[in-house]
């Protein structure tokens, strides 16, 4: 194994430091979040998160009980009802005031992304930036959408006349569950806050352990904007102490999570609640003859590799027809070469990825792909957590890199001799979150993107998520439901309707 030692790159502002300072207790664990305060937990135990780095311990965070799960609960039960009855226009001013904060305090938030999950320095704060611009626009968009209902009459209706008049509202759910991943800690857990808090609900967060420290940080810029004490609060320990007690709590009125499979399992055992899931996808390439190579290229090098292909919506599969297919990997092998790899701080393209059981999990691919013939574009390399970037060309359908998502810096190719076989290929995968078709024929990629069984097709550029207010979803085990700023903030409510009944039809006099 090459040797690989991380240097040591100061941030300007530290985290746990400052106003951050009461997150952290007298023996350097970080507190967790309720009712308003930050507390040590009764348990007197702490998990450890490691730096994929370093591979040490980075961090501690407090493991919770039960029971603190159900006192944060019960606070955001209380809470709930008075933040519902709060004017919209103060919400959107609290939330653009978090927001704000939230973007102050970028580096020291950035520097947490950093230790805990590996992420390059400069996508980290981009990171904390776009949260804070997510907060805003949810707090934009929730004036707006909640400010309006419908009205309705009866006589539209066969056999009614006008005597009913209708009027509808949106109102709150309740308390929301926010499960984010260890990909975007901060992003993907105010993706689901903004939407909650504007549309008059209480959350509770359980951040991933790998990015829990920044979740906590993200979380006192909330607290310091002033919301209103258990509102919103952050539990952190482990899943197997209080993952299902939450999930399975009689007083969650909604789950929205983004993960893995552990969402499938989730979705099986919540109640009688709206859930809102993303759970990772094979989002396929397909190139075809026509399309611009050197586009294409630079599309599945940035969206297959950026943070080291740990996003949902990386490029997984390359689908190229064949007759182009040699073209192709030559320039995506050329622009490979320029990636760099190294540590987070140094803000290197490839990093380590997060754990070391998923590097493992990386390896277990590349090494079947290896047995079954597949052509190793670059040498394979590992050091730690840290694997090199690597093309796997003449990928066949018999290797599991064909159809299980690597979260890692290995990108598969599979060469097709038709258009069909690629969307086959993509359909018959269980995951439809995103795909992407390259070609310079627009009455064909309508075609095809209509053929492809997945939440969103992009033509001529990389699946992604953004921007924020975009709808986003996923298909068959990629998820449930539709994400975006104000999909999310729609499914977060619930309709009411008054209904005025008249004594005579309306339209009677005169
Ligand atoms: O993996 C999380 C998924 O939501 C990806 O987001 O912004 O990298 O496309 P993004």
């Amino acid at each position: 194994m090459a040797h690989f030692k991380p240097p040591n790159v100061a941030f300007t502002q530290m985290a746990g430091t400052g106003v951050f300072a009461e997150l952290v207790g007298g023996d350097g664990e970080f507190k967790y979040y309720s009712d308003g305060e930050w507390k040590k937990s009764c348990s007197g135990k702490s998990v450890p998160i490691i730096n994929p780095t370093t591979r040490e311990t980075q961090f501690k965070v407090q493991a919770c009980t039960q029971e603190e799960v159900n006192k944060v609960i019960d606070a955001a039960k209380t809470a709930q009802k008075s933040w519902a009855k709060t004017p919209l226009w103060k919400r959107a001013e609290l939330l653009h005031k978090a927001a704000a904060i939230l973007k102050e305090h970028r580096n020291p938030i950035a520097e947490c992304l950093v230790k805990e999950i590996a992420k390059p320095a400069k996508d980290a704060v981009t990171e904390v930036v776009r949260s804070g611009d997510l907060v805003s626009y949810c707090a934009e968009e929730g004036v707006r959408i909640l400010g309006e209902g419908k009205f309705l009459v009866s006589d539209s209706f066969p056999g009614n006349e006008r005597t009913k008049y209708c009027l509808t509202s949106k109102i709150p759910l309740g308390v929301i569950l926010a499960i984010p991943p260890f990909n975007y800690p901060v992003n993907l857990a105010v993706s689901k806050i903004g939407p909650a808090l504007i549309a008059g609900n209480s959350l509770v967060l359980k951040p991933p352990t790998q990015g829990a420290v920044a979740a906590l940080h993200m979380m006192h810029c909330f607290h310091l904007a002033g919301f209103p004490k258990g509102l919103i609060s952050c539990v952190t320990g482990k899943g197997s102490e209080i993952g299902d007690f939450l999930t399975m709590h009689p007083g969650i009125n909604c789950i929205s999570f983004t993960g893995g499979d552990t969402g499938i399992a989730i979705s099986k055992k919540a109640g009688m609640i709206p859930l809102q899931m993303e759970l990772g996808g094979k989002d396929a390439c397909i190139i075809l003859e026509d399309a611009d190579l050197d586009l294409a290229a630079a599309n599945i090098v940035k969206g297959g590799f950026s943070y080291s292909g740990q996003r949902c919506t990386a490029v997984k599969v390359v689908l190229v027809m064949d007759s182009v297919a040699d073209a192709l990997v030559e320039k995506v092998k050329a622009k490979v070469a320029k990636l760099t790899v190294g540590p987070p701080e140094d803000d290197c393209d490839i990093t380590p990825v997060v754990t070391e059981s998923s590097a493992n999990f990386i390896e277990g691919l590349v090494m079947d792909a290896k047995q079954k013939g597949a052509t190793f574009c670059q040498e394979y390399k590992r050091a730690g957590n840290l694997i090199w970037p690597l093309l796997l060309d003449n990928v066949r359908p018999d290797m599991r890199i064909a159809w299980e998502e690597p979260f890692g810096p290995v990108l598969p190719v599979i060469r097709i001799n038709s258009v069909e076989e690629g969307i086959h290929h993509c359909n018959a995968s269980n995951f439809g979150l995103q795909g992407c078709v390259f070609t310079r024929d627009i009455n064909k990629a309508i075609l095809i993107s209509d053929a492809m069984e997945t939440g969103t097709v992009q033509i001529n550029s990389a699946p992604a998520r953004g921007p924020d207010h975009f709808p986003f979803q996923g298909l068959k085990d990629s998820g449930i439901g539709s994400q975006g700023i104000t999909n999310s903030i729609n499914m977060m409510t619930k309709i009411k309707t008054t209904v005025i009944n008249l004594p005579t039809p309306s339209y009677t006099m005169g």
